[in-house]
């Protein structure tokens, strides 16, 4: 890269990022962030001082995707009123639309893909100089290997939990969804890549962990000797961090759900017993149309065979209601499949047609009224289901990992091993430890325990414990919705 970097005393530029979407936007903004700081952009979450603005868009659904050019209206009022910014989009909205966001939105500056961040600070160099930049071809070289690493005080000022992608795009092609086409082919980060950006993180504080891919269980790196890596490997590497506490990973499709990663769940203490699994469907049918390439069987012996491993696992879904031809018939076993497998938590969406994807072009299109009475008796269900996973956590000590303050003096936050928000009161020495925590009620989205005893910290009680860690209480065994 042909960039100068910015001397040592001409005044930072301040960089605002708004991020849309999933985690792996979350993950992404932070790494657009560390290409520009050497170039002297500093982060600001005051829009009205920033001199670029960067939206990290999403397309997965089309109210996503129309949020930007609201936004994009407000941005270039703001301009038209004396503001002088630039304004950038990236994200899956500018994969998706490129040129077109340029020509609906005369004050976009520049419009860029996810695989073109390393290069943000020649974008920007280039927009600078009066062109309007459009960048969303594949480049050939890898993003990671050219992004540079935040300086340690950046990463503690972003807290004591972290995302790290290690694998990005997917193959899968469901019927419904643009991400095969925004984040194009599936790919995996190299296993020294993984361990050195970890390692990194873990240095400057970081105890936990999550790793992103839109299909992160078909993780399949490379070690040093070329050998292929599997996810639940990767995750045993991970674990052999002193510091590192827990390890998290997101997303993963059923059909990529390995005997290894599986038998992780039950062999590695650190992998947290929280698993986002979407099914979509509980209707054969369904799921054939939606090109998911597994059948609701195969998905309940799946679940059989990770709580075989891990009793007290605590199950996360995605579920589509309306899907083009869903009859009541269909969507009542979506209903049954809730109810057969019981999740702790589950996001539910109304089928939105996205343009070039196959689901779009299809015959029976749900009428809208329908989609919403679908989604919500579904919603009913899980929310029943979440309170249920939540009332039953009452009662049980849990391994807290205590990561911020809390709402109120004297309190702190942390999150239970089933990613649960817990409050609890505690002084702030213990931020960044992980404690036993009898759980005492619980509310709609959080619940509230009392620590059972503490030690000040110190390396050892920083580990979970593999015995507070193992099941006290089966899920089956909570009430059934
Ligand atoms: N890679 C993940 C999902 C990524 S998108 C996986 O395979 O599970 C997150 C969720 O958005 C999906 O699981 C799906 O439930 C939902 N989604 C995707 N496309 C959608 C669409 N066109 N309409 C409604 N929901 C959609
Ligand atoms: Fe989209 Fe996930 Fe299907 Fe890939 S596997 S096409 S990301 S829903
Ligand atoms: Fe959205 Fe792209 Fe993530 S479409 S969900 S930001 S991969």
């Amino acid at each position: 890269m042909t960039q100068e970097t910015q001397s040592a005393d001409a005044p930072p530029k301040r960089l605002f990022i708004k991020t849309y979407g999933c985690q792996m936007n979350v993950y992404d903004s932070e790494r657009m962030a560390d290409a520009l700081a050497p170039h002297g952009y500093a982060p600001t979450a005051a829009i009205e001082e920033a001199d670029l603005v960067v939206l990290n868009t999403c397309h997965i659904r089309e109210k996503a995707s129309e949020k930007v050019f609201s936004e994009l209206g407000r941005l270039a009022e703001m301009r038209a009123a004396g503001r002088d910014f630039m304004i950038g989009v990236a994200g899956c909205v500018a994969q998706a639309e490129g040129e077109e966001i340029a020509r609906r939105s005369r004050a976009v500056d520049l419009v860029f893909g996810p695989q073109s961040y390393h290069r943000l600070p020649a974008l920007v160099a280039r927009a600078a100089r009066g062109e309007t930049v459009v960048e969303t071809e594949f480049p050939p070289e890898d993003k990671f290997a050219h992004l540079p690493a935040p300086a340690p005080q950046v990463i503690r000022s972003r807290g004591l939990t972290a995302f790290l992608t290690v694998q990005e795009g997917c193959d899968k092609f469901c019927a419904f969804c643009v991400v095969p086409y925004t984040r194009g082919a599936e790919t995996s980060r190299p296993v020294a890549q993984v361990l050195d950006e970890a390692r990194a993180l873990v240095a400057a504080g970081v105890r936990e962990l999550t790793l992103l891919g839109q299909n992160v269980n078909a993780y399949h790196g490379h070690d040093a000797a070329g050998r292929p890596v599997g996810l639940g490997e990767l995750c045993a590497r991970l674990a052999e961090l002193e510091g590192l506490a827990r390890i998290r990973y997101t997303t993963s499709h059923p059909s990529d759900m390995s005997d290894a990663l599986i038998a992780a769940h039950r062999d590695n203490p650190k992998l947290m017993p929280y698993l986002h699994l979407p099914v979509q469907s509980g209707s054969d049918a369904v799921l054939k149309a939606m090109n998911r390439r597994h059948s609701r069987a195969h998905y309940l012996r799946l679940i059989d065979r990770i709580r075989a491993a891990r009793p007290d696992i605590a199950l996360s879904g995605d579920f589509i209601v309306g899907f083009p031809g869903e009859t009541d018939e269909d969507f009542e076993q979506t209903l049954s499949i809730v109810r057969d497998v019981g999740y702790a938590s589950a996001f539910t969406f109304k089928y939105s047609i996205r343009p070039g994807t196959p689901g779009a072009a299809m015959a029976d299109q749900v009428p809208e009224a329908v989609k919403t009475e679908r989604l919500h008796r579904l919603q009913e269900l899980v929310t029943a289901q979440t309170r249920g996973f939540a009332r039953a956590c009452v009662g049980r000590t849990l391994d807290v990992l205590l990561d911020k303050p809390g709402r109120l003096p004297g309190q702190l936050g942390g999150r239970s091993p089933y990613l649960q928000a817990v409050h609890l009161e505690a002084p702030a020495s213990l931020i960044g430890t992980v404690q036993p925590v009898l759980i005492v009620a619980a509310g709609n989205n959080s619940i509230e325990g009392k620590i059972v005893t503490h030690a000040e910290p110190n390396p050892a009680s920083l580990l979970e414990s593999p015995e507070r860690a193992a099941p006290t209480r089966r899920l089956e065994e909570r009430p059934r919705t």
